[in-house]
């Protein structure tokens, strides 16, 4: 039985992993910590009681290394960047959470997350587990850099057609929107109830830091460089992500070998469901799960594709996925907690 502890358990992610890994088979939450917050979980998060005895401790790193084997970090970037390096300098596996270890460069991490980064020993030891497309890699790590929620739904969107027909497109856009669960538990004005709640906004308008994240990862994908529109909007629900991704072609393709291509493309993929031509996807079909959703259409002049893509943000955005990564990495079931 792998031994499992959870940092940030008084955190949106961190309730959404102990929910999933209470009902896993093969691991045990044996730790659960958090910063300010302590105390019976089951208290935190009244929806627990009769789940779980656990209590929250303040994080410390010899608490975490003698009671897990493996170690999720659902923590604000900057804070697990602190904490990972010596959690496997101890030998523990780590799921980082947050985005400190997704770009590979340093100083695009200044750039986005306005801080030096503190760990660039062990950034290249770091894995991206977008899981249906680095499996293989994330079979082996030991730091895995768990995908952020808008990149997980552009991606999973955007794979096929870049990684395969990445010469014939000349531009991409992404209309991103997500509930406020997306934001994390903190407090400010913008995600209060009136300030919501029957309302309907873009924010960091070209300038949100999950940019990059995408830009390189599709890079990776196809070997060219990206350069992708990104705008996210703010939805008046708890969670979910949908993206609607407009995708310029230099050459022209049909309906059918568009469908085709994604069908094939996600054919033994459990969680990545792609429609059939006509069908849209909506976040009442996968909120609470950790399914993709993908529509595809394209213009009639076949030279505008338009894919829509929904996901829970936090689940196959955030602890799903997290969770997956943690079946692939140790030979379990890879749907094991998740279905
Ligand atoms: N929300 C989403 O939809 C989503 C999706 C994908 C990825 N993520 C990423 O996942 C991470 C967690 O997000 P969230 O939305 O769950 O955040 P959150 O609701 O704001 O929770 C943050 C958690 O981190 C804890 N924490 C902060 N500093 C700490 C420290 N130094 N030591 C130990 N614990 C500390 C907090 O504990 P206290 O209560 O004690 O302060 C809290 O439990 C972030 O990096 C976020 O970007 C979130």
């Amino acid at each position: 039985m792998v031994r499992v502890g959870i940092v940030g358990i008084s955190g949106f992610s961190g309730k959404v992993l102990l929910d999933i890994l209470l009902n896993h088979k093969d691991v045990r939450v044996t730790y659960v910590a958090a910063h300010s917050t302590t105390g019976r979980v089951d208290v935190i998060w009244p929806e627990f009681k009769n789940r779980t005895d656990l209590v929250c401790e303040k994080y410390t790193l010899d608490a975490a290394t003698a009671q897990c084997d493996v170690v999720f970090l659902a923590l604000p970037h900057t804070e697990s960047m602190n904490i990972a390096g010596k959690l496997l300098a101890a030998g523990k596996k780590v799921i980082d959470l947050s985005a400190d270890y997704r770009l590979k460069k340093i100083s695009v991490y200044k750039k986005w997350y306005h801080a030096d980064h503190k760990d660039v020993k062990n950034l290249p030891k770091a894995v991206y587990g977008l899981c249906e497309i680095y499996r293989s890699k994330i079979k082996k790590a030991k730091l895995l850099s768990n995908p952020g929620c808008y990149p997980t739904a552009a991606l999973l969107a955007l794979a096929p057609l870049v990684s395969i027909h990445g010469e014939k497109i000349a531009s991409i856009t992404i209309d991103a929107k997500s509930g406020v669960s997306g934001a994390g538990k903190k407090v400010a004005e913008a995600f209060m109830f009136p300030f919501v709640n029957e309302n309907f906004k873009a924010y960091r308008v070209l300038s949100h830091q999950h940019t990059p994240e995408i830009s390189q990862y599709l890079s990776s994908m196809s070997g060219k460089t990206w350069d992708v529109n990104f705008v996210p909007h703010l939805l008046p629900v708890d969670s979910g992500i949908l993206e609607t991704i407009y995708v310029q072609l230099n050459a022209k393709m049909t309906d059918a070998s568009l469908h085709l291509l994604y069908k094939k493309f996600y054919k033994t993929e459990t969680f990545v469901r792609v429609l059939d031509i006509g069908q849209q996807p909506e976040l009442r079909n996968v909120v609470r799960t950790n399914f993709c959703d993908i529509g595809l259409a394209i213009s009639e002049n076949r030279k505008m594709v338009v894919i829509t893509s929904a996901i829970d943000n936090l689940v196959k955005g955030a602890s799903g996925q997290a969770v997956q990564n943690m079946n692939i990495m140790y030979g379990f079931n890879e749907t094991e907690g998740l279905v």
